[in-house]
Order: C-alpha cells, then structure tokens, then sequence
C-alpha cells in the first residue's frame, strides 16, 4: 500500500531514483576479476561494436602467479582510460551507452571491486541500469558472439584459470552444475606443472607449446576420477606425477617437452570422458567450451572430432573469447537487462559464488 505521508512519498521517489529501465541502447561490458582488464561495447541489434583486453601477465611474471594487491591497483589505472579509449575508437559518445555490466564475482576481491565501482558509479551518472555479471556466465555465453550460435539445451564445459565446471544448460540463464573439480581447477593445474618444468607465467599456453614438441608415446599419466562413476574432477595428482617423473629422469629440453605432452594428453583426454558422460546423462547433444583452457589447441581438435563421431554439436567461441575479456560480460548484461534485470546502486563484490545461484532470465 502507498504511504501518502510527506516521508513515503519522498522514500517512493527516491526508491524509484535508483532504477533506470533499459531502453536499447549499448551496453558497457567491464572485466576486472583477475589480471585482466577487459573492455567492451555490445548493441543488441549490431552486435560487438568494440572490445579491448589488456593483460597483466608482465606486470605479474617476476612473482610467477597473480598478486592481488597489484592487480587491484593496476585495474585501478587502466579501466577509466581503457573505457575513454574504446568510446573513441567506437566514435560514440557516452550518451550512447544504455547500460553497464561488469564482472561481480567470481573472483579476487579487490580486482572486482574495481569494475563494480567504476561500472556502477558511471551508470549512476549516465542515469542508465547497471548489473553484475558472473563471470562463469560471461565464459559460459561467449560462444553466443559467434556467428554460428549455439542452440539450447547444451552441456557446458568451463575451464579456467579458477574453475572447472560441467554444466547443463536447458535455457539461459538456469543452470545445473553437474561436476566440478575436488581440487585444483584444470587451468591452475596447467600453471601449476608448467611451474614445475621452469616454464613462466601463465603456464597454460607456455605448456601447451612445449607439448608440441613432446613425444605421446613416452609417458603414459593417470586419467584421474575416470574409473569410476561420476562427472567430478581432481588434477592435483597430475602435479604431483609431473614432479616425480621429471625426478626420475632429469630435466633436459626433450624430457620436459615429453612430460609436458603427457600431461596435456592426459587432461584432455580426462575432460574428453567426462563430456561424453555428461551428454549421455542429459541426452543432449550440444557442447560448447569455453574458458581460459578453451584456448588449448588439442583440446579442441579432440572434443571437435569427438563431436564429429558422436554427431554432437560442439562449440567454442574464438580463442580471444575463452580467456578472459569485456566481451562476454557486455553481452552476458546485455542479455539480463534485456530480461528487465539490474542491480541496486551500491558497490559490492561477490567472490564466492555459484552459477546456480543464479535467477532465470
Ligand atoms: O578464463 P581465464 O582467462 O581466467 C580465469 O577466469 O581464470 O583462464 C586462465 C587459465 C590460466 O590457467 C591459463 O594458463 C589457462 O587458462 N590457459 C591455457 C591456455 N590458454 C590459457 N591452458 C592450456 N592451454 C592454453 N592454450
Ligand atoms: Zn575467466
């Protein structure tokens, strides 16, 4: 019931001051929940107009892994500047801007922080709804800047640098997580034993250009969790035989390269027989990855030719969209605001998270 006293009235306008509808228009999509910072302008009708990535990997390398505290503060430096450039390049003035997503979580805390308060107070000061995108879902979406769409329902592989999810995907926005990694996520575990073979960081892609060189045939590692039932995942183990088998025979440039391969082959081929499961139990025929780890060349051939074989449909979005970017969260708020979603004016962060936590759209 409306409160009619001088107090209500002036509560009712201020409650509806916080909301802005969305009316078109393009949305700012800002990335901040790691050592990225990503940019990016989505319209509805013309698709990705601009996006921008810039890394951090140099600024992080001399500590061999991601540091909070400078990553926060180097977000801090670049998202104002990176957002001014891109409206630039774009030849749009702010004014074209009908909304603003930005990554809420999962994530580091401070490096979200940072999107959500540029994000949000600029969308307070254009007067237009702001919402905080998970970021799973922004990976989980990027296939949806592809041409070639995929169509629902579809079983989700997510692999990144802080994840490792099967998903079942009936409809946007409502997901179930069928199995998830019990330890290390498979893009920490690339990082992880690219370390251990004096690779730098990022490991992932350093490991993956080794294994180019590296002999399949030499090492044989375990498939870890894929004797018995179930959709979990565990790659700590896979570690620990990098270690001991670099121990065992030395380190040389052609051992490191066979090792390398071997573990490669071993998580592919992991993930490999957990999608396949994860298709028989849904019944679905669609597949799509995405991630930091979606960028991995094997992996992609192999869940491609399974998918060839098994007359599953398989997608992934361009390798620039499974790491991290603006794009996938410009268009994963795009696709909430549309639906009327948008969050309250106030910053927050959300580092812990789950995609099922998430309302339907
Ligand atoms: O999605 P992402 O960019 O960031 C997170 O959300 O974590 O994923 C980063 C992870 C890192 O662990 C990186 O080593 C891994 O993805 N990665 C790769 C490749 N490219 C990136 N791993 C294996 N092969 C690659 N080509
Ligand atoms: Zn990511």
């Amino acid at each position: 019931m409306n409160d009619h006293s001088e107090q209500g009235i002036l509560n009712q306008s201020m409650e509806k001051a916080k909301y802005y509808p969305y009316t078109g228009g393009v949305v700012l999509g800002i990335e901040t929940s790691c050592d990225e910072t990503g940019i990016a302008l989505y319209h509805g009708q013309r698709g990705l107009l601009a996006h921008t990535v810039y890394s951090q990997t140099e600024l992080h390398s001399r500590y061999g892994g991601v540091v909070p505290e400078l990553a926060s503060r180097d977000h801090v430096r670049k998202t104002l500047p990176l957002i001014h450039a891109l409206l630039d390049e774009a030849g749009l003035p702010a004014s074209a801007i009908g909304g603003v997503a930005y990554t809420v979580g999962p994530g580091l805390v401070g490096a979200l922080l940072v999107g959500a308060a540029v994000g949000r107070s600029l969308a307070w000061a254009w007067q237009v709804p702001a919402i905080g995108v998970h970021h799973m879902e922004g990976h989980l979406l990027a296939p949806m800047l592809e041409d070639n769409p995929p169509r629902l329902p579809f079983v989700a592989l997510l692999v990144s640098g802080g994840h490792t999810l099967l998903v079942q995907v009936a409809e946007i926005g409502h997901y179930r997580i069928l199995g998830e990694s019990v330890d290390d996520a498979v893009g920490e575990a690339f990082d992880k034993a690219a370390k251990l073979l004096g690779l730098g960081y990022p490991g992932g892609p350093a490991l993956a250009r080794l294994a180019e060189q590296g002999d399949p045939q030499r090492f044989h590692f375990p498939r870890p969790m894929t004797d018995r039932p179930g959709l979990d995942f565990s790659f700590s183990g896979l570690k620990t035989h990098t270690l001991n088998t670099r121990q065992a025979i030395g380190a040389s440039p052609q051992n490191d390269a066979d090792i390398a391969r071997a573990f490669e082959e071993a998580v592919v081929d992991t993930l490999l027989i957990k999608c396949r499961r994860a298709l028989r139990h849904t019944g679905y025929r669609g597949l799509i990855i995405s991630g930091g780890v979606g960028a991995n060349r094997r992996l992609r051939a192999r869940l491609s030719a399974m998918g060839a074989a098994e007359a599953i449909d398989v997608y992934y979005p361009r390798p620039v969209w499974c790491t991290d970017n603006g794009a996938m969260i410009a268009y994963a708020g795009y696709r909430r605001l549309l639906a009327g979603q948008q969050d309250e004016p106030i910053i927050q962060a959300r580092p812990r998270w789950s995609l099922e936590e998430l309302p339907a759209i």
